[in-house]
C-alpha cells in the first residue's frame, strides 16, 4: 500500500543543550527566541506547512515552559482582549491553535536515537517527520514540505542533506551515497557514518535535522547500542534499517542554521531580523551605522 499521507512529526527537545550555557542551564534551548518567536515555534510552523496535524514533543526536566508557550493564556488572552489589542491577541491565541500537540518524556538524555523511540506508541504504524528544533531552515518552499513530496515520489526515509566543506563534516551524520539518475536531489543511501573522524568521510554529505522515516525505524532504535559519544544515535537506527529497506538524502534547496550553537544562532538573529517585515527596515538602517 502506498503512504499518500504524513501527519505526524516528532520533535526531540530532551537535549541539555551544552553549546549554549550558561544560556541554557534554566532555560530549554528550544525555547531561546529567534528574533521574536522561540526556535521550536519555527519547527513547529514548517511541519504545519508541510501538511502535519500531530506534533509530538519529546521533553525532558526542566522543559516546561515548551507546554506552556504552545498552551493557551487565558489571563494573557483576556488582558489583551480588555485593552483591545486585537493584533496581539490574535498573535497570542494562533500559537496555540498551531496543531495538536502531545508531549512525550525521555527520561535520560541518552542520545537523539533514544528521544525518537520515546514517540514510538504515539506515531504507530506510519511514517513520520522528525524535525531538530535547533536546526532552523530558511526556505521559500518549507524543507519538509519539499522532502514530504520526495516521499510520497519514493515511499521511502529521506534524510535532508547538504554539502559540508572540509573537516567540519566531522560533526555531522556523513552520508556514502549516489544521486539518483531520474532526480539529482535524491540521494540513495548506501551507508552512513556519525561523526568521522577528519579524513575518514564518505563524503561531504552531511544529514542535517529532518527526517521522515517509515515506522520500521522504531524496530531498528530498539536494538541499537550506544554509538558516537557513548549515544544512542538515530544515524546507527537508520544504518540498521538500511539493511531492509532503501534510504535517500535529500538536498533541499534553502539555506541552514545551526541555532544551537552561538555563533550560528547569532548568524539567523542578523539573517531573520533583516528579512523581518517590521523590524527589517529599521533594523538595517541601524546595522549600516556601524563602523565594521
Ligand atoms: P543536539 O546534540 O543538538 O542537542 O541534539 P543537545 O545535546 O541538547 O545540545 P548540545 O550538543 O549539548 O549543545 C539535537 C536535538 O535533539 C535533542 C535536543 O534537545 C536537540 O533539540 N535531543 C538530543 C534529545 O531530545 N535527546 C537527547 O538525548 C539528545
Amino acid at each position: 500500500m502506498a503512504y499518500t499521507k504524513i501527519t505526524k512529526a516528532v520533535f526531540p527537545a530532551a537535549g541539555m543543550g551544552t553549546r549554549f550555557l550558561p544560556a541554557t542551564k534554566a532555560t530549554p534551548k528550544e525555547m531561546l527566541c529567534l528574533v521574536d518567536k522561540p526556535l521550536i515555534q519555527y519547527g513547529v510552523e514548517e511541519a504545519v506547512a508541510a501538511g502535519c496535524t500531530e506534533i509530538i514533543i519529546v521533553t525532558g526536566r526542566g522543559k516546561a515552559t515548551m507546554e506552556d508557550h504552545f498552551d493557551r493564556s487565558p489571563e494573557l488572552e483576556a488582558s489583551l482582549e480588555a485593552k483591545n489589542k486585537t493584533a496581539l491577541l490574535e498573535i497570542a491565541r494562533s500559537v496555540s491553535k498551531l496543531a495538536k500537540i502531545t508531549y512525550t518524556r525521555q527520561s535520560e538524555p541518552l542520545g537523539l536515537g533514544h528521544a525518537v523511540l520515546q514517540a514510538k506508541q504515539i506515531v504507530g504504524n506510519e511514517p513520520f517527520c522528525v524535525l531538530l528544533p535547533d536546526d532552523i531552515v530558511d526556505a521559500s518552499i518549507p524543507c519538509m514540505k519539499q522532502m514530504v513530496e520526495a516521499f510520497y515520489e519514493t515511499q521511502s526515509s529521506i534524510l535532508g542533506s547538504e554539502v559540508v566543506e572540509g573537516d567540519a563534516i566531522s560533526a555531522y551524520g556523513c552520508l556514502d551515497c549516489t544521486p539518483d539518475p531520474k532526480n539529482p536531489r535524491l540521494l540513495a543511501v548506501k551507508t552512513m557514518v556519525e561523526k568521522p573522524a577528519p579524513g575518514t568521510q564518505p563524503s561531504q554529505n552531511a544529514i542535517i535535522g529532518r527526517y521522515i522515516l517509515t515506522p520500521r525505524i522504531f524496530e531498528m532504535l530498539e536494538h541499537i547500542t550506544p554509538g558516537a559519544g557513548g549515544e544512542l544515535q538515530l544515524t546507527d537506527g537508520i544504518k540498521a534499517l538500511l539493511q531492509h529497506e532503501k534510504v535517500y538524502g535529500f538536498s533541499y534547496e534553502g539555506k541552514r542554521h545551526d541555532a544551537g550553537d552561538k555563533q550560528g544562532f547569532l548568524r539567523a538573529t542578523v539573517e531573520f531580523a533583516l528579512k523581518h517585515d517590521k523590524l527589517g527596515p529599521d533594523f538595517r538602517a541601524w546595522l549600516k551605522t556601524f563602523p565594521l
